[in-house]
């Protein structure tokens, strides 16, 4: 504990009303999109010259490696979950398009966030943070209740669908013929930084977005930075030189795959010198995460070697993220450490809540009638005050649930196979990925002494079995789903007739 809190507390058994809570530490929260297991440095070993990300590794080291990290396995319900503290079961489990309305249910009938939940950044403000977005939201977009802006970021610069286009920042379906353009700049679309980024590149864009805010950021206040990069997801797309450097790959989506990773590895290093050179790193906590596993299906690029899958299925290699922590704020005891307790996407919003002071309990979504969040203060584990996470259970989806050592699949499971180490090759492009494992009502692994779920222990361990069903469908239960409507007309009109060409709120 720092002396500084220490004061605070004992002020506070006197005068602790008369006396304001100290600020929190300065918070960059980056989340990677689609970046796969093995795609990342500190993951590989032997290393590759194919991963090359000096600036994720070193920041690793000096870091806290979190060895198991989980998430959804697709990109919308991971960001509703971090931005909610809510598991994606009680927030948001389909990844649609940002367009769907259901007029019937003015809080819920929307895609990913029901418009009266508490978003992180809400209450960040509460403790005092300025707060930015850079990057993908993929969070809402019907009101503005549901940008960036709307959840409590002072300024947001990033698009709304899944993924644009990296040079020309299209997206969506076309609304009578006319390509829409994804792209808004806190309250109103905009090319936004278009010609001042290098290559005109969109991460060359959220590079100098990013860089702005670091280095226009009034020190008197707390920093929430929340950069979500488009890298490493689809398009594959990266500008010439990056991809010259990979020209020994022999695979054309691999060899993107991997110019994309080494470009977002500079982001990272010349954002962590920016954030150093304005004074802000020895009291920052930089946390990383991807959002999902690599996509290993045909056009992905990605490695999730040695995980079994990839992005869009729930064995290890859709859900177990790549992870850690690290800047000056993370106790000098825990640095280079790996923790291996259970952390969930959705525990960062009472984590940050705590370092920021902020009760995390959301009273707007109670009187909505919404799910209470599920987020766990995370804290006590990385700063080693405790050594046991106080998650359990991670009900990873409907129908998968993680609980203390054992995993449940159910169901049809897509991408039951394993990548060699170098994936996608062009002797083997698909690389008997297309294979469905039937777990009916429970194929069981004991996760840590089998990471890779080799061994099914279904019909080995029959009482486990029952009772791991047994919380699944405690869980189910709780399962939160309302009608989202469909795809509105009405997202058309604003982008045609309000917006000249942008995607952007269309419900009022
Ligand atoms: C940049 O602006 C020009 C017009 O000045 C426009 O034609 C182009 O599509 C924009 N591109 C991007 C990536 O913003
Ligand atoms: C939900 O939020 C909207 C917009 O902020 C508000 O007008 C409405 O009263 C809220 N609904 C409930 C049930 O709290
Ligand atoms: C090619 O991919 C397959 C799996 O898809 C893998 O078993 C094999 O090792 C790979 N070959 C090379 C040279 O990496
Ligand atoms: C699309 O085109 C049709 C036919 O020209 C027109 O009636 C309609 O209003 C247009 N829609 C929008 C959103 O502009």
């Amino acid at each position: 504990m720092s002396s500084y809190k220490a004061a605070f507390i004992l002020l506070c058994t006197t005068a602790c009303l008369a006396v304001p809570p100290p600020p929190g530490p300065n918070i960059v929260m980056m989340l990677v999109d689609d970046w796969g297991w093995a795609n990342v440095g500190y993951h590989r070993n032997p290393p590759t010259k194919e991963v090359v990300t000096p600036n994720i590794d070193s920041l690793v080291r000096q870091g806290l490696e979190l060895d198991q990290h989980y998430v959804f396995n697709v990109c919308s319900p991971s960001r509703s979950s971090l931005m909610s503290g809510r598991l994606p079961i009680h927030v948001n489990d389909l990844n649609i398009e940002p367009d769907y309305y259901n007029p019937d249910d003015p809080v819920s009938g929307f895609s990913a966030i029901p418009r009266n939940m508490t978003g992180i950044a809400q209450k960040m403000k509460l403790g005092g943070y300025d707060t930015h977005q850079v990057g993908k939201w993929d969070a809402g977009m019907a009101t503005h209740t549901h940008t960036p802006k709307g959840r409590g970021f002072d300024s947001s610069f990033g698009y709304f669908h899944h993924a644009n286009d990296f040079y020309t920042e299209i997206d969506g379906k076309p609304c009578n013929k006319t390509k829409i353009v994804d792209i808004w700049v806190t309250d109103k679309p905009g090319y936004g930084l278009n010609g001042t980024g290098p290559d005109n590149y969109e991460e060359g864009l959220f590079k100098e977005q990013l860089l702005k805010v670091v280095n226009e950021h009034d020190t008197g206040k707390p920093l929430f930075l929340y950069y979500a990069p488009h890298i490493v997801h689809a398009p594959l797309q990266v500008p010439q030189r990056y991809q010259d450097k990979f020209s020994f790959i022999d695979d054309h989506d691999r060899q993107i795959y991997h110019a994309m990773v080494n470009y977002l590895d500079d982001v990272v290093g010349e954002l962590v010198d920016a954030l150093k050179k304005k004074g802000l790193w020895e009291n920052l906590l930089f946390v990383t995460s991807s959002d999902n596993g690599g996509p290993v299906y045909p056009g992905g690029g990605a490695n999730n070697y040695p995980l079994k899958g990839g992005k869009a299925s729930d064995w290890q290699g859709g859900i177990r993220s790549n992870a850690f922590v690290s800047g000056g704020y993370l106790p000098e005891k825990m640095r280079g450490k790996k923790l291996d307790g259970y952390i969930h996407l959705a525990d960062w919003y009472a984590t940050f809540c705590a370092l920021a002071n902020v009760d995390p309990t959301d009273e707007a979504a109670a009187k909505a009638d919404l799910p209470p969040i599920d987020s766990l203060n995370m804290w006590p584990l990385i700063s080693g005050e405790t050594m046991t996470s106080p998650r359990v259970d991670i009900p990873i989806s409907y129908k998968t649930l993680i609980s203390g050592e054992y995993k449940i699949l159910t169901g049809t499971n897509n991408q039951a196979g394993y990548t060699g180490p170098q994936y996608p090759n062009q002797t083997n492009p698909n690389g008997g990925i297309n294979i469905f494992q039937q777990c009916g009502d429970g194929c069981l692994y004991n996760i840590m002494t089998d990471p890779e779920e080799r061994v099914d222990l279904a019909a080995k361990m029959p009482d486990k079995l029952k009772e791991m069903q047994q919380k699944l469908a405690q869980y189910q239960k709780t399962h939160f789903a309302p009608d989202r409507g469909s795809p509105w007309p009405g997202a058309c009109d604003a982008a045609l007739n309000t917006y000249n060409g942008f995607w952007g709120p269309f419900v009022p």
